[in-house]
C-alpha cells in the first residue's frame, strides 16, 4: 500500500474543521471527566452516575458508575411518543425487492410484545440467550427485547454452522436460541433451524427455541422445546424496562483471537451506549432525515453498534438488507441506494473491491446523487478502492469516513470525524483518533515509533466503549490486551503514524486473518479442519487476495487410510456443515508432514514463507533449546513436499 498520497482534492472537507476537532480532542484528553460527562447526556438515564470513570480495578474500567439506564428505552420509548413516532426506524429489503417499513412506534410495540414473551418463557435479567437469525426485523427486535428485560444476548452470525453455534452457546450458557425456519442467500435457501437442531445436540443449557416463520419452509418443531415466534406475540403489551446498572452486561459477542477458541467479548450498557452513539455523531454527522445504510451483518459488532444501537438511539432511519450486494445483479447495491435515496453508505473495502470489479457502468446507470457521506470498515482500504469509491460512487463530492475499530472497542476509535469537523482525508488512512482515544505506536525495541515507522498500536487510556471483560477468560483479558509493561490496551494491529499525525492501519500482527473483513483465527480454521475427522494435522495461514484482502491457505496431513481422491471436496463440505462457509480454506493442500518444532508446534510463519518462496527468516526463536538442525530438516522436508503438490489446482 502506498503510504503517502496527495492530500488534494479533499481540501474541501478540510476547513474550517481542523481547529474545532483539535480543540475537542484536546479537551477530551485534558478534562476527560467533564468531556465524558457531557457525552453521557446524549442518553436518557433513570438516575445519574456518581463517577464518570472508575479506574481502581484496572484493567477492568467502569464508566458512569452507578448510573441506571436501559438501552431499549433509549432506542425506542423516547422516540415513540414524540415526533419520531411514525418515522421509519427500519426499511427492510431483501434480494427480491420485498420491503417492510417499521416505524419507531411499530418497533416499540414489537419489542414490548417480544419482551413479554421472553418473560413468559421464564427469561430473566442476567440470563443468557442466543440469537441466530437472518437479517430480518426480528433480529433487532430480539436484541432490544433482551436489552429491555436485562437478558444478555449473544448474536451468532447466521453463516456459522452447528459446532460454531454450540461452542458459543456452551461458553455463555444460553438458555434459549431464537432462530428462523430459514433464510436466503443469493436466492438459495439456508436451513437455519436444522442447523440449530444439530447444535443443540452438542449443548446442555438450551431449554427453548423460538422460531420465526420467515421462509415458510417446513421445519421440525420439538414439542415442549420449540415455539413459533408469532404464537407468542400479543399485540400491544407494555413491559417496564429494567433499570440496568451502567456496568451490567448488555451482550456477549464472540470473536477470533490469537489462541484457541473464539472469545466472548462482553459489552456493558452505559459506556457502550454512550460510545456508539457519540462516535456515530462524531464520525458521520448524520442528520435527522437521513437514510443511513450500514451494510454490515448484525452478526458482527458493526451491526450491533451501527445498525441497531447507535442509529436507533439517535432516531435515524436505517436500511436493513437481507442479501448479497451483487445479487441478483451486480448493481443491487446501487439500486437500493437509488431507490431509497440513501444519504450515508457504510460498507467494507471487500464489498467495494468486489463491486468495482464489475465495472463503472453499473453504478453509472443509477442515480446515486442522494449520497452525502461514504464510510468503510473492517480492514485496510487500498488507495485504488478508496479512489474508486470516492470518484465513482460519491462523484468526488462525498467524504470517505474510514473507521478503524474492533469488536473489543465497541465503536470507532480512529476515524475522520465530520461531526466535529476535520480533514483532510488521505486515501487509505483512517486519519486521526476520536476524542478520548490516546494511541501510541511502539516499535520492536519497545520504544515509541517515530513518524513513518511501523509498530504495534496501543491505546493508552480507557474509553467508554471498551469491553467490560471476556466471558470465562479472565486471564486472557488481562494478558492478551493489557499484559504489556505499560498496561496499555493492545489492539493486535500494526500501524504507522505519518508526519501529519495520520494513522495507517496495516493489518493484524497476530494469528488473526481478515477474510473479506471477517475476523478469523488461523487456529479456528485448523480446529474446523480437524473436526472433519479425516485430518491428523493442519496448518493455516493467510495470503493476500485482490478482492477479499486475504484468503486462507491450509496444509493438512490426512489420517492414515483416508481416501485421497475425494478428500478435498469432502473436507470442504464437512467444514461447511460443522462451522459454516467462513472457515472453509480457499486452498487445501494435502501433504505428508508439516514443519513443526520439537514440542509439536506447527510453524505457520515458516510454512507461509516457504509457500511464498521466501527465506523463512529467524528460526532461532521458534523453540528455546530446540535443535535448529531438526527445524531446518523439517522445513526442507516441507519444501520438498510442496514441490509434489499441485498448488494451482487445490
Ligand atoms: O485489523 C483491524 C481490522 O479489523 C480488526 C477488528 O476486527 P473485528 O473485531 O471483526 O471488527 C471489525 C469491525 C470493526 C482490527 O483489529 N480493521 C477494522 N477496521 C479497520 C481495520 N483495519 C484497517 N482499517 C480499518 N478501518
Amino acid at each position: 500500500m502506498k503510504k503517502e498520497s496527495n492530500p488534494l482534492p479533499f481540501d474541501s472537507f478540510m476547513n474550517p474543521g481542523v481547529g474545532r476537532y483539535a480543540k475537542t480532542y484536546k479537551e477530551s484528553l485534558e478534562t476527560p471527566d467533564k468531556f465524558f460527562e457531557e457525552a453521557g447526556f446524549l442518553l436518557d438515564w433513570y438516575s445519574k452516575w456518581d463517577k464518570v470513570l472508575d479506574k481502581s480495578k484496572e484493567p477492568y474500567y467502569r464508566w458512569y458508575v452507578n448510573g441506571k439506564l436501559n438501552l431499549s428505552y433509549n432506542a425506542l420509548d423516547r422516540h415513540s411518543s414524540g415526533s419520531r413516532r411514525n418515522k421509519a426506524a427500519f426499511i427492510w429489503v431483501n434480494e427480491k425487492g420485498d420491503e417492510k417499513i417499521v416505524t419507531y412506534n411499530g418497533l416499540y410495540n414489537r419489542v414490548n410484545s417480544f419482551s413479554r414473551a421472553l418473560l413468559d418463557m421464564g427469561i430473566r435479567k442476567g440470563d443468557r440467550i442466543a440469537i441466530y437469525l437472518p437479517m430480518i426485523i426480528e433480529e433487532p427486535v430480539a436484541m432490544l427485547a433482551a436489552a429491555r428485560i436485562g437478558a444478555v444476548f449473544t448474536v451468532i452470525f447466521s453463516g456459522f454452522g452447528a459446532e460454531a453455534i454450540a461452542e458459543r452457546v456452551n461458553d455463555c450458557g444460553a438458555k434459549m436460541i431464537i432462530t428462523a425456519d430459514g433464510g436466503y442467500r443469493r436466492g438459495k435457501f439456508i436451513p437455519l433451524k436444522e442447523t440449530v437442531d444439530r447444535a443443540i445436540e452438542l449443548t446442555t443449557t438450551v431449554e427453548t427455541v423460538i422460531v420465526v416463520k420467515h421462509t415458510n419452509h417446513e421445519t421440525n418443531m420439538v414439542e415442549g422445546r420449540d415455539y413459533w415466534y408469532h404464537d407468542l406475540l400479543e399485540v400491544k403489551n407494555y413491559v417496564e424496562p429494567e433499570r440496568m446498572d451502567s456496568n451490567d452486561p448488555l451482550f456477549i459477542l464472540y470473536t477470533s483471537g490469537t489462541t484457541g477458541k473464539p472469545k466472548g467479548v462482553v459489552h456493558g450498557t452505559g459506556g457502550y451506549g454512550v460510545w456508539v452513539t457519540n462516535t456515530l455523531k462524531w464520525a458521520f454527522d448524520p442528520k435527522e432525515n437521513d437514510r443511513w445504510w450500514c451494510a454490515a451483518d448484525i452478526g458482527w459488532i458493526t451491526g450491533h453498534s451501527y445498525i441497531v444501537f447507535a442509529p436507533l438511539i439517535l432516531g435515524l432511519t436505517s436500511i436493513l438488507y437481507e442479501g448479497s450486494f451483487d445479487y441478483p445483479s451486480p448493481d443491487q447495491m446501487w439500486k437500493i441506494i437509488s431507490y431509497y435515496e440513501v444519504d450515508i453508505l457504510y460498507t467494507s473495502p471487500t464489498a467495494i473491491r468486489a463491486l468495482m470489479k464489475y465495472g463503472d457502468e453499473y453504478p453509472r446507470s443509477h442515480d446515486l446523487s442522494s449520497l452525502r457521506v461514504l464510510g468503510t470498515v473492517g480492514e485496510p482500504i487500498n488507495p485504488a478502492a478508496w479512489q474508486w469509491y470516492y470518484e465513482r460512487i460519491g462523484s468526488s463530492q462525498c467524504p470517505i469516513v474510514d473507521t478503524y475499530w474492533q469488536t473489543e472497542t465497541g465503536g470507532f476509535v480512529v476515524s475522520p470525524a465530520l461531526g466535529i469537523g476535520y480533514g483532510p482525508l488521505k486515501p487509505g488512512s483512517a486519519t486521526l483518533p476520536l476524542p478520548g482515544i490516546d494511541p501510541v505506536i511502539m516499535n520492536s525495541d519497545g520504544k515509541e515509533a517515530k513518524a513513518g515507522e511501523k509498530g504495534l498500536l496501543y491505546l493508552k487510556r480507557p474509553w467508554p466503549g471498551l469491553m467490560l471483560e471476556l466471558n470465562n477468560a479472565d486471564e486472557k483479558y488481562r494478558t492478551m490486551y493489557f499484559g504489556n509493561a505499560k498496561k496499555y490496551y493492545f489492539t493486535g494491529d500494526y500501524a504507522i503514524k505519518d508526519k501529519d499525525g495520520f494513522y495507517w492501519l496495516l493489518g493484524r500482527a497476530d494469528e488473526v486473518l481478515k477474510i473479506s473483513g471477517h475476523r478469523i483465527g488461523t487456529i479456528e480454521v485448523e480446529d474446523a479442519l480437524l473436526s472433519t475427522g479425516v485430518i491428523a494435522e493442519a496448518g493455516v495461514f493467510g495470503k493476500p487476495h485482490q478482492i477479499k484482502g486475504e484468503s486462507i491457505v491450509s496444509f493438512v496431513v490426512l489420517k492414515s487410510g483416508v481416501n485421497l481422491d475425494s478428500s478435498v471436496e469432502a473436507i470442504k463440505n464437512k467444514v461447511r456443515d460443522n462451522f459454516g462457509p467462513l472457515l472453509i480454506p480457499d486452498e487445501i493442500h494435502i501433504v505428508g508432514s508439516l514443519p513443526k518444532t520439537r514440542s509439536g508446534k506447527i510453524m505457520r510463519r515458516i510454512m507461509k514463507a516457504v509457500y511464498q518462496n521466501q527465506v523463512p527468516g529467524d528460526i532461532s526463536t521458534l523453540e528455546s533449546g530446540a535443535s535448529l538442525e531438526e527445524i531446518k530438516e523439517s522445513i526442507e522436508k516441507f519444501r520438498k513436499e510442496l514441490k509434489t503438490v499441485d498448488l494451482a489446482h487445490s
